[in-house]
């Protein structure tokens, strides 16, 4: 069978609601539960989330239709799978194997609150004691009718902290559970101050009195370890055990809250009396933990994609399949990005661009902060202080340099202000409740709200990006989009009112959440205007939600120079990146207060690694630039900025395949480990892809660190290139301030550029290193992928090279022509040809580095290129390292280095070590 399952369902007071249920292809299950009669259009989430993205279903095959079941059975990811949907009450039950990994309604937690009018008549569900006499009513009773009664004053209009919030549809609410039977972890439902592992806020385990709330808010100075909502959400969790790791994500941007509980065994199993056609034949009852999560949303409707794993890599996969694909930035998006509140004007700007040179840091972009307009005017510039915004950004253009001006979704209220004037003639702004233009406060007083919910409000926005539009913008200018969850001073929780009003006659409360997201987009589609679809966008934004990383990358906010701060940025950036939003960083050295010079340091070595890298301030505070603090801390900042400079080529090819697959470029080491359950609440350390695992320093004082490293890997030491003898138990590494604990796990090759210039894109054309760390086996792979970092044309003409690189039985060999083959094979594209597009991206190896070799094994490296015949004798050294580790201190062991290979990236060659 083909399609989906359909059926109505009524409500014990008679309101219908259209169930649909159907299985698509790329590995996920879609519920949608929907009144079939509601007052007004109920905004679907849905249509912007999935847009441009191929819905196939995929066949299923019905194993038991009877009055009180249905169950159907699909294989997706080459897995037998199973839901069994129980009549009544309405229930479903998923498993995968055999097992169960999913179910819906187990506990009755399914209330759906339909829309009403204020006159319609109340409902008759059984939550209220039928009509009768006072007198007759037990004291009971009594007490729940005058609290209903209570209740239902505020209906259709509530009242909070002064502010009224009318309810022209009612109190809508839909709550439902989703259980994961056997399931002890679960991560995501960003955005939080909290740990990677979601803590329970119900049952005995409970850690928070309060669900997750998922509201997108400007919260001053934001309080750790803490459920309550911040700038962006992503109503998404993964609930991971040994063997398998599911998702699910609900596509609603009302505001949301959702509670975790976990329970012992495996759930309550009406399944067990299916057992003719499910057969659950695992399910036991032993000791296993189970999490039970209860979804409440203010409004919408029931849409939930369910994607089926196994694995956390497949579930980021059918994430982004799904929400959409993380953007590919340009290179210099992800170099070092130097921010404060703010640059004062074209000298400031001249003098920190200079002091990058003369203390010889690299860095790629210099950012503009709210000052730099004429009286937070976004699009235009204080004609004091910066008269020439142009030549300043050619001057830093020259050294392929970039700027970034804010440009905030408010719009100051002044007929002399073109922006603000025209959006608002041409009824492009977001309406009050009444109808009329909303006015609230913001940075530049009273302000108006571009309605992004409205294409001609984005296309609006996209058109003032051109050049003609933006006076004093080059194309060497980029955006950030700040304060659009969107921050309203005057507004009830400083944001916009629940009943304003949107295109489609929207309330500002079904759509609150995705506001920010379509600001992005729209700024994004600004840059694509501007350069005739050639450039690839740059746009920071802080408010998101499902989908964010197609229009590019977050950051976390408003941060506190503190420890506490320095240490959650590590959790809260891996529960972002696992939630498809994979290009995201919290602002260097915190953004409120002045940071110490250790916490600076430390703040540097860790955020090196994270994938969007901007220090950044507050006003208030001082100057704090990398060459501030003297010796050995300027040094210790400069050798943190380098590492990541060095790596870029890995960090770019990481970038590329979160492009392709949803991979999180920062991830957990759980992601790389699902199996090994010592990793499941590691958010001290993370990976860098799949090769490197960092374990910041993120407490004062700290003399040494014990790292984790996965024993089922070989492991180095990254600094000393030395193995890792015995992983056993925790390693323990001393951390003097210069010293950044990472390691390299065997069986990868990481790609570098070991010259470090001004700039990122200076560096294009210089020679790799390749690192090459050998497994138990004495293998190693890794990719390596190149375009021209900033324009579409990898895509449109094919223009890129993805170098496969594998090193086995002591050959290393370099191949591209599965890629070349298969560029545009598919769309029938014309590509360049091989050769033009080598001449181009295929840069030297300058160096090989080979870890784990044994001692004194080599006596001959030759390397042979495709078509040639016989091969060349290379030279090569030998560097004996001391193996570390815990037991085995003194043993021996060889780096072997081949400088000079004389090999391109992107041909066909191999390199015998004998
Ligand atoms: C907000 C932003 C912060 C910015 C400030 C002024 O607080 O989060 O990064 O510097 O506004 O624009």
């Amino acid at each position: 069978m083909k399609g989906t399952l359909s059926a109505s369902v009524s409500s014990s007071s008679g309101v219908l609601f259209a169930l649909s249920v159907g299985v698509l292809d790329g590995g996920a299950l879609r519920v949608q539960m929907r009144e079939e009669n509601p007052i007004g259009n109920l905004y679907q989430v849905a249509n912007v989330v999935l847009e441009n993205v191929e819905l196939k279903s995929k066949p299923f095959k019905l194993v038991q239709s009877s009055s009180e079941y249905t169950a159907i059975a699909f294989n997706s990811t080459d897995i037998e799978h199973t839901l069994a949907i129980h009549h009544r009450p309405f229930r479903m039950d998923l498993s995968s194997r055999n097992t169960p990994i999913w179910t819906f309604n187990e506990h009755g937690y399914l209330h759906y609150e339909h829309q009403r009018l204020k006159d319609s008549p109340p409902p008759t569900d059984g939550s209220e004691p039928a009509q009768s006499n006072d007198e007759t009513l037990s004291e009971d009773e009594k007490t729940k009718k005058q609290l209903l009664e209570e209740i239902k004053k505020d209906m259709w209009d509530e009242s909070f902290s002064g502010k009224i919030d009318s309810k022209p549809k009612g109190p809508t609410s839909i709550g439902f559970d989703m259980n994961f039977p056997g399931f002890k972890h679960t991560y995501g439902l960003p955005q939080h101050a909290s740990s990677y592992s979601l803590k329970p806020t119900r049952g005995s385990e409970a850690q928070y009195s309060e669900p997750y709330r998922l509201y997108n808010f400007d919260v001053f100075e934001y309080e750790l370890d803490n459920p309550m909502a911040l700038y962006g959400s992503v109503p998404f969790l993964m609930a991971h055990r040994k063997d398998y790791s599911v998702g699910v994500l609900w596509m609603n941007a009302a505001e949301m809250w959702v509670d975790v509980e976990r329970k012992a065994g495996r759930g309550s199993s009406p399944a067990l009396q299916m057992q003719d056609y499910v057969p659950f034949s695992t399910i036991s009852q032993t000791s296993a933990t189970s999490t039970t999560t209860h979804w409440m949303a203010e409004s919408g409707s029931i849409d939930v994609l369910i994607l089926l794993g196994p694995t956390p890599a497949a579930v980021s996969d059918q994430l982004t399949r799904f929400s959409g694909r993380p953007a590919l930035p340009q290179l210099f998006a992800i170099g070092y990005h130097q921010c404060r509140w703010n640059y004062l004007d074209e000298q400031d700007v001249a003098d920190v661009d200079a002091n990058f040179d003369q203390f010889d840091i690299p860095y790629d972009v210099l950012w503009l902060d709210i000052e730099h307009t004429d009286g937070k005017r976004y699009f235009t510039w204080d004609k004091v202080k910066f008269p020439n915004p142009a030549d300043m950004q050619n001057d830093l253009a020259v050294k392929g340099r970039k700027m970034v001006t804010i440009i905030d979704p408010h719009l100051k209220q002044d007929d002399g202000y073109p922006v603000s004037k025209k959006a608002k003639d041409l009824g492009l702004l977001v309406k009050n409740s009444g109808g009329s233009d909303f006015d609230g406060w913001c940075w530049p007083g009273s302000s108006f709200w571009i309605d992004y919910l409205n294409p001609e409000g984005r296309k609006f926005w996209a058109e003032q990006f051109k050049y003609t539009n933006y006076q004093g913008s080059t194309p060497s200018l980029y955006t950030w989009n700040d304060m659009n969850e969107p921050s309203v001073f005057n507004g009830p929780e400083i944001t916009m009112p629940k009943d304003n009003l949107h295109h489609g006659g929207f309330e500002h409360r079904e759509v609150h959440n995705i506001y920010g997201a379509l600001q992005h987009r729209a700024t994004a589609e600004g840059h694509l205007v501007r350069s005739d679809n050639t450039d690839r966008p740059f746009v920071l934004s802080r408010a998101f939600f499902i989908g964010t990383q197609k229009y590019g990358a977050i950051w976390t906010g408003d941060n506190t120079a503190t420890w506490d701060h320095l240490a959650v940025s590590v959790p809260m950036l891996l529960t972002i990146g696992g939630s498809g939003i994979t290009f995201c960083g919290a602002d260097v050295g915190g953004f409120f207060g002045n940071p110490d010079t250790d916490l600076l340091v430390r703040w540097y070595q860790m955020a090196a690694f994270q994938p969007f890298f901007r220090a950044h301030a507050h006003i208030d505070t001082k100057r704090r630039e990398p060459w501030l603090f003297g010796e050995p801390f300027t040094s210790t900042i400069r050798e943190a900025i380098r590492r990541r400079y060095r790596i870029l080529p890995y960090l770019y090819t990481l970038f590329w395949e979160s492009n392709q697959n949803g991979a999180p470029v920062m991830r957990s080491i759980m992601h790389e480990f699902p199996e090994d359950e010592n990793t499941f609440e590691i958010e001290d350390a993370f990976m860098l892809g799949s090769a490197l695992l960092i374990h910041p320093v993120v407490a004062k004082d700290v003399t040494s660190v014990s790292v984790y490293l996965p024993p089922s890997a070989v492991w180095y030491n990254y600094n000393t290139f030395a193995r890792i003898s015995n992983t056993a138990s925790p390693v323990q590494v001393e951390t003097p301030l210069d010293v950044i604990p990472i390691f390299l796990k065997g069986g990868s090759i990481l790609p570098r550029r070991d010259r470090v210039r001004r700039a990122a894109g200076l560096g294009v054309h210089d020679p790799y290193t390749l690192v090459i760390a050998l497994d138990k086996a004495g293998s190693a792979k890794g990719k390596l992928y190149v375009d021209d970092g900033k324009s579409y044309r990898h895509e449109t003409h094919g223009e890129s090279i993805v170098a496969d690189l594998e090193f086995q039985g002591g050959v290393l060999s370099s191949t591209s022509r599965a890629w070349f083959e298969k560029r545009g094979a598919a769309d029938g594209k014309v590509v360049t040809d091989q050769a033009t597009v080598l001449e181009s991206l295929g840069n030297r190896v300058e160096r090989l580095v080979i870890l784990g070799m044994k001692a004194s094994g080599v006596k001959s490296v030759v390397v042979k290129k495709a078509g040639e015949t016989a091969g060349k004798r290379l030279e090569f050294s030998e560097e004996e390292v001391v193996l570390e580790g815990v037991d085995e201190g003194s043993a021996k062991q060889t780096v072997v280095i081949v400088k000079d290979p004389k090999v391109l990236i992107g041909e066909e060659w191999s390199i015998v070590l004998s």
